[in-house]
C-alpha cells in the first residue's frame, strides 16, 4: 500500500488504508474505557459550566457542550503527553495540517489543500471575531437570523456594523434566504452550517448560490462549520470552500475538533482558507495579540481525535440520532426544523403551552429542564427555546419523561 501525498504518518509508521473514518483501522487506542453513552456520565467536580450554574435535580440542556465522555483517544494522548514535563513554547507541527486535510477526504470527500489551513490556538467565537479584523470589511456584516447568539455580540464587540437577516421556511424547516444577501454592498456574511441552533443542513445549492451572493456584494464569506462534522447519518455536510466554486477565494470554511469531540474546555479550531492573502493578515492579526498557529494542548488534542476519533465520532452520531427520534417523535409539531446535525432541538414554546416571553423559566419552573432562551439567538430567536440533547441514555430517559408532561398543539 503506498502512502497517500498528504499523509501524515503516525507515530508508530503505520499507514492508515483510506477508508472513510481515518480511525476506523489502526492501533488499538481505546485506553480501555470505550464509548459508552448508555451509562450516566458524572460531570460532578470537572467545573463544567453547564452543571456548575444548574441547581439540583434540574437537567441543564442550555450550553452547547455534550455530557457524554470525549473519545478515549484524546485522553490517552492528552495523559501520555503531559507525562513529558517539557510545556515550552511549541512550533505548528505540519502534520496537524495533513491530518485535517485527510480528515476532510476521508469523512466528507472534499479535496483541501493542506496549505489552506491554519491550526487555530482558541476556539471559534475568537476565531470568527480575528477573521472578521483580517478580512477589514469595507460593509456591513450580513448573517441569517437565528444564529448561535455570537455573531452579533461579536460584531458589537468589533464596532462592526451589522444587519440581520430572517431565515425562510420551507415545509420541513429553515431556508437560507439567498435573494437577500444579494444586490448590494457588504463586507461580510457569517453562515452556521449546520445550522445552530436548528441543526438544519443547508442544500450545497443554496451554499454556493450564498458564496455567489457574497461575492456579487464585494463580501468574504465566513462558513461556521464546527456543526458540521456531526451531521447525523444519511445527511452529506457540504463544506462551503468545496462548493463556492469560482468563488472559493472569498470563502472561509471554519471548524472545530473541540465541538466535534466535545473537547470545547481546551479551546482550538483550525480555518480552511484558500486565499494567501487572507491567511497572511489572519496570522499577522493574530501575532498582534501574541496568538500563533500549534499551541501545545490543542495540537495534542487535534492530532489524537483527527487520527484516532473516527470511531467514536460514528458510535456518537448513532446514539444522537436515535435521541433525536425520540424526542421530535414526542415533541412533534413543536420542533420549528427538523434536525439533520449536532445534538440541538429548536422548538416553538407556545406549541408547548409554554408561555413565549418567558418559556425558558416556565420550563424551568413546570420540568425541571434548563433551556437556552431563543430570544438570546437574535430577533428570529423569540417565542423559542433551543434543547441540548447530547446526553446519557438515563437522563435522556428523564427529559423524555419530564417533557411529556407539556400539553401540545399543532405549531
Ligand atoms: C456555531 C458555533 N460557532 C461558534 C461557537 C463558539 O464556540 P467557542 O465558544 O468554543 O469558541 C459555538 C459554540 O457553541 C457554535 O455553536
Amino acid at each position: 500500500m503506498s502512502t497517500p501525498p498528504d499523509d501524515p504518518g503516525r507515530p508508530d509508521g503505520a499507514v492508515a488504508p483510506a477508508t472513510r473514518s481515518p480511525a476506523r483501522s489502526g492501533p488499538d487506542v481505546s485506553f480501555g474505557l470505550g464509548f459508552d453513552f448508555d451509562r450516566a456520565f458524572d460531570r460532578a467536580g470537572t467545573g463544567s459550566s453547564k452543571w456548575a450554574r444548574s441547581a439540583d435535580g434540574v437537567v441543564p440542556m442550555g450550553l452547547a457542550d455534550m455530557d457524554l465522555p470525549g473519545p478515549p483517544a484524546v485522553a490517552g494522548a492528552l495523559e501520555q503527553r503531559a507525562r513529558h514535563r517539557a510545556y515550552g513554547y511549541t512550533v505548528c507541527d505540519p502534520a496537524g495540517r495533513a491530518l485535517v486535510a485527510r480528515w476532510y477526504r476521508e469523512r466528507h470527500g472534499v479535496v483541501v489543500d493542506p496549505a489552506w489551513v491554519l491550526l487555530l490556538p482558541f476556539g471559534p467565537r475568537t476565531a470568527v471575531r480575528l477573521l472578521l479584523e483580517a478580512v477589514r470589511p469595507l460593509g456591513p456584516v450580513l448573517f441569517p437570523t437565528p444564529e448561535w447568539a455570537g455573531f452579533a455580540q461579536l460584531c458589537l464587540a468589533a464596532g462592526l456594523p451589522y444587519e440581520e437577516v430572517p431565515l425562510a421556511r420551507d415545509a420541513t424547516g429553515y431556508r437560507l434566504p439567498v435573494a437577500a444577501f444579494g444586490g448590494r454592498r457588504a463586507g461580510a456574511v457569517l453562515l452556521s452550517s449546520p445550522h445552530n441552533p436548528s441543526g438544519r443542513v443547508w442544500h450545497e445549492a443554496e451554499i454556493r448560490a450564498l458564496a455567489e451572493a457574497a461575492a456579487g456584494a464585494g463580501a468574504v464569506l465566513v462558513s461556521d462549520e464546527v456543526h458540521g462534522d456531526l451531521t447525523h447519518p444519511g445527511r452529506r455536510h457540504p463544506v462551503a470552500v468545496a462548493v463556492a466554486g469560482p468563488h472559493r477565494e472569498r470563502t472561509v470554511t471554519l471548524n472545530s475538533v473541540g465541538k466535534t469531540f466535545n473537547a470545547s474546555g481546551i479551546p482550538s479550531c483550525f480555518a480552511l482558507v484558500p486565499d494567501a492573502a487572507l491567511r497572511e493578515r489572519l496570522v499577522a492579526v493574530m501575532a498582534g495579540y501574541g496568538l500563533w498557529e500549534g499551541g501545545l494542548v490543542e495540537q495534542v488534542v487535534q492530532q489524537a481525535a483527527l487520527r484516532h476519533g473516527g470511531p467514536w465520532l460514528d458510535a456518537l452520531l448513532a446514539h444522537l440520532a436515535g435521541a433525536r427520534d425520540r424526542l421530535t417523535g414526542l415533541l412533534g409539531e413543536a420542533v420549528r426544523s427538523a434536525p439533520e446535525a449536532s445534538y440541538l432541538l429548536w422548538v416553538d414554546a407556545a406549541a408547548l403551552g409554554l408561555p413565549p416571553a418567558g418559556a425558558r423559566a416556565a420550563l424551568l419552573e413546570r420540568c425541571g429542564l434548563d433551556a437556552s432562551d431563543g430570544a438570546d439567538f437574535g430577533p428570529g430567536g423569540h417565542g423559542s427555546l433551543r434543547l441540548n440533547y447530547a446526553l446519557p441514555e438515563p437522563v435522556l430517559v428523564t427529559v423524555l419523561e419530564r417533557l411529556a408532561r407539556l400539553p401540545r398543539r399543532a405549531g
